[in-house]
């Protein structure tokens, strides 16, 4: 499986980013909304600082995704009529702002609360208001709570592209994005999904099927 993407798919490396910031920022969202209903205690205090702690790990991953993104390549973009490549893309630069202004805005929500900040109780990191900022707290919690629900229907915009790709369209926009599964080598004449479900050698040549036609064929040693 190789690290860098190439013309046809996405590397290990954006790959591994994507998914398990996906799995990361989704958790959050449900556990940000699950733990602002409990009542005070030690496992109310407890879960707080577990969400704080992997929302700034999010941050530092899209850091990294982002200087990884500009080593990388992009795979090609799959045949789509260009308002539908516009609209991904638009899609995407919003997933990018709203993947810093959560956490952003949550560290700038507990800065103004006047609370410290620490990650995984390893270290602390600086309050980004030098203090408890009653009018800014409420803009921060505003922007925290109000940027998860458009990350939300960003993401279904997101999700409903990719899955329309792969049952209406069925090109390889999902397939190359997901991880563990990998596109045959093209089958001539066949019109089958091209994809098994995990990553087997490619078989050294191609016989042809014998329903194939022989114009098809590509040239052989
Ligand atoms: C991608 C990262 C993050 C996501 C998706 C996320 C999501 C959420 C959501 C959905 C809520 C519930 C909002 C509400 O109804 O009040 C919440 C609450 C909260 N988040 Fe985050 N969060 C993230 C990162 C952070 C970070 C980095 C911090 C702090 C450093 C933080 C601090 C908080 C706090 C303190 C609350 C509780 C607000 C309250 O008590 O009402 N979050 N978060
Ligand atoms: C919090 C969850 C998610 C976030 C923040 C997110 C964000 C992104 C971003 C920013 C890109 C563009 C990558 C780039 O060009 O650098 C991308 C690509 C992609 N995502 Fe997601 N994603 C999430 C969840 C999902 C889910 C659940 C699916 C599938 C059902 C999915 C399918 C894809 C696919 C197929 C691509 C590649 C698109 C292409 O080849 O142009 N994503 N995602």
């Amino acid at each position: 499986m190789a690290l860098k993407s190439e013309a046809n798919r996405w590397g290990a490396g954006a790959r591994t980013l994507h998914w398990v910031m996906a799995v990361l920022i989704i958790g959050l969202g449900l556990v940000g909304l699950y733990m602002s209903d409990l009542p005070n205690s030690p496992q109310k205090i407890k879960i707080y600082a577990l969400h704080k702690s992997v929302g700034l790990t999010v941050l530092a991953l899209l850091l990294l995704r982002l200087a990884w993104r500009m080593a990388d390549r992009r795979p090609d973009e799959v045949p789509m009529p260009r308002w539908q490549a516009l609209a991904a893309r638009a899609v995407h630069g919003l997933l990018y702002v709203l993947m810093f202004t959560l956490p952003l805005s949550g560290w700038l929500y507990n800065s103004a609360s006047g609370y410290p900040l620490q990650w995984f109780s390893l270290f602390n990191l600086p309050s980004l208001t030098g203090g408890a900022d009653p009018a800014l707290k409420g803009t921060a919690h505003l922007i925290h709570e109000y940027g998860f629900y458009g990350l939300v229907l960003a993401l279904l915009a997101h999700v409903g592209g990719a899955l329309k790709h792969h049952f209406i369209d069925r090109d390889d926009a999902l397939v190359r994005m997901l991880p563990l599964l990998r596109r045959h080598p093209p089958v001539p004449m066949s019109r089958e999904p091209v994809m098994t479900a995990i990553e087997t050698p490619a078989p050294p040549d191609t016989v042809p099927a014998p329903h194939a036609d022989p114009s098809q064929e590509t040239a052989k040693p």
